[in-house]
Formats: C-alpha cells, structure tokens, sequence
C-alpha cells in the first residue's frame, strides 16, 4: 500500500484543496441528509446491494459511519488516522464481500450530489470549478484508497506468498514504530537536558562572569530553539508529512555556533576559532543546499 503521503502527491492534493473543502465544511453538513438519502434509496433500490441490509440494526449502524464518512471529506484533517480509516473500510468491506462496484456506484453518487450543490450555491464560476476539483480530488483519493485496501486484503486472504511478504511488512513497520517511540523520547530527554543547560547558564550569569553567561545563555537557548524545531519536525513526520533532514544539520550549524561563541569569549587559541569558522562555513553551506532541494522537491 503506497504511503498517504505518496498519494496526496500523485492527485497533487495541495493545502489550498484542503483549505477549500474545509470551506464548504458548512454547506455540506447542512446537505449531509441529503447526501446520505441520495446514497441509501439507491442502495436499497438494488437488489444485491439491499441484501447487505436486512438486519435493522447493522442497517442503522453502518448508515450512520457513511454520514461520518460524508462529513470527514470537508473536516480538512486529512492526515495518518484518516487514511487509516479509509483503509479499514475497504478491508471490512472485502470480508464481508461487498463488490468494489457498489463503492464505486456510491462515490459516483455522492460526486454527482456535489455537483448539484456547487451548481445551485455557488455563483462564481471560476470558484465553482475550483471547488468542484477539490472534491473531486479528496473522492478519488478516498475511492483510490478504499479499492486498494480492498485488493491489499483480497490477496492476502488467498495469496500465500503474499502472506509471507506481508508479515515481514507488518513487522517491519512495528519495528520502525517503535524506533519512532524511542527516537521521541530521546528528544524529550535531550530538550529537558537543553533546558537544564540554559538553567545552568543563567545561573552562571548571575553569579559569574556577566558577558560570559549572556552569550552562553543565548547558545544555549538557540539549541533549545532547534531542539523545539527537531521535535516539530518529528510530530510532522509522524503524522505522514514529509521529514526534513535540514533541521538535524541546523541542531549542528547551532550547535557550533554557540562553541565559537563561547571559545571566543575564553580567547581560545586562534587555531580553534579558525577551525569552528570553517566548520561553521561547511555546515552552512550545506544546510542551505539542503534546505533548497527541500524547498523545490
Ligand atoms: C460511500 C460509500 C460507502 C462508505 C463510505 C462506507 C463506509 C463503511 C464503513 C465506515 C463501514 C464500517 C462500519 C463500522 O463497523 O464501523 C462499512 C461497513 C460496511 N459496509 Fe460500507 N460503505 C459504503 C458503501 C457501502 C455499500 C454500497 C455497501 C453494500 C452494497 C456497503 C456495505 C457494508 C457492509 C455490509 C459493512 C459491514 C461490514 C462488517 O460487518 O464488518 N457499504 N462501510
């Protein structure tokens, strides 16, 4: 299964489409039982389709995740857990054996509704078909996701082979999930240590050496600065952004400015200081080239 990442990439899913749907989030949740009563007499028009919903309750209960699922298409979060869900539909709906078909008759329906609010709300012709290609975005990202999972779930119920490779992908991402733990905690611990560092510091500039303990302090509190930076960077990637090396080689960029800084101020020998500006020059440029490439890519 490719990462949601991947996919909002491909149907170049952008934060303006994000910002758009979050936009129509009030209109559509006023339609929402339309929507939905769109959806449901055609499912129970259909023979075959209806077949799934003799039990009222069951009826009842999975009508209602459709409404959710309805309204989560204009939340305008649109992150790991959403994914994840959508993959759950798809692979409940495989072991129940619902036919892709009837999802793809579904979203059709749900897709022509939303055309028929633009048309009748939307005045401006141009927003409306800026709107109308949001939709229809997040709607094939969702029926793309859905129908994966689907087949994701198919082979592994009849392809051993499949099973094997399977196991070792589950394990392999258990596995990178726990790193994941271990990697946070450490950051944790190391801004607590950061924070310890700028306690000290201030401490030292009250009781010693005035200029020293300023300039200390501020290194200090330019690490602190990129740890909080590094720890954002990590939420973002945990949540299926995209991860950025740049901050790691600015924890280093930081970190030896705030050695030059303090070697300065100890009238280290000139070779030193000579050194930490080299280092300095090497880490940045190479932090700038990186920060470009991330920019374009
Ligand atoms: C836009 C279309 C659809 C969406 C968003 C959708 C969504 C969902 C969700 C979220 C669930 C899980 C409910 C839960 O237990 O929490 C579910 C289950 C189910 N859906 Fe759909 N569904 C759609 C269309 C259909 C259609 C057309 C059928 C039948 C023809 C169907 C049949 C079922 C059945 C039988 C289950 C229960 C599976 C089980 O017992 O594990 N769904 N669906």
């Amino acid at each position: 299964m490719r990462s949601f990442r991947e996919i909002k990439l491909h149907y170049n899913f952008t934060v303006e489409d994000e910002k758009r749907l979050v936009s129509l989030k009030i209109l559509m949740d006023e339609h929402a039982d339309e929507a939905m009563d769109a959806l449901h007499s055609w499912i129970l028009q259909t023979k075959q389709a209806a077949a799934f919903f003799t039990d009222e309750l069951r009826k009842k209960h999975i009508f209602g995740a459709q409404k959710i699922w309805f309204a989560d298409l204009f939340s305008g979060s649109y992150d790991n857990k959403y994914y994840e869900k959508l993959i759950r539909i798809g692979q409940r709906h495989m072991r129940v054996s619902v036919d892709a078909h009837y999802m793809n008759r579904s979203v059709n329906i749900i897709r022509n509704f939303c055309i028929n609010i633009l048309s009748s709300q939307i005045e401006d012709a141009d927003e409306r078909a800026r709107l109308l290609i949001s939709i229809e975005k997040i709607l094939d990202i969702n029926l793309d996701i859905i129908t994966s999972s689907y087949i994701e779930e198919e082979l592994r119920t009849y392809s051993p082979a499949y099973r094997v490779k399977n196991a070792l992908i589950s394990f392999s991402e258990r596995f990178s999930q726990s790193m994941n733990l271990v990697l946070i905690l450490a950051l944790i611990g190391l801004t607590l240590g950061v924070v310890g560092l700028f306690v000290y510091d201030v401490r030292n500039l009250v009781t010693g050496n005035l200029e020293h303990g300023i300039i200390s302090a501020l290194g200090s509190m330019l690490i602190l600065w990129v740890m909080i930076e590094l720890m954002n960077t990590e939420i973002a990637h945990l949540k299926g952004g995209k991860f950025h090396i740049s901050v790691f080689i600015g924890v280093a960029l930081v970190t030896i400015i705030r050695e030059t800084m303090i070697a300065t101020l100890k009238h280290e020998k000139p070779e030193t200081i000579y050194y930490l500006i080299a280092a300095i020059l090497v880490i940045g440029l190479v932090y700038w080239m990186v920060k470009k490439t991330e920019e374009k890519g």
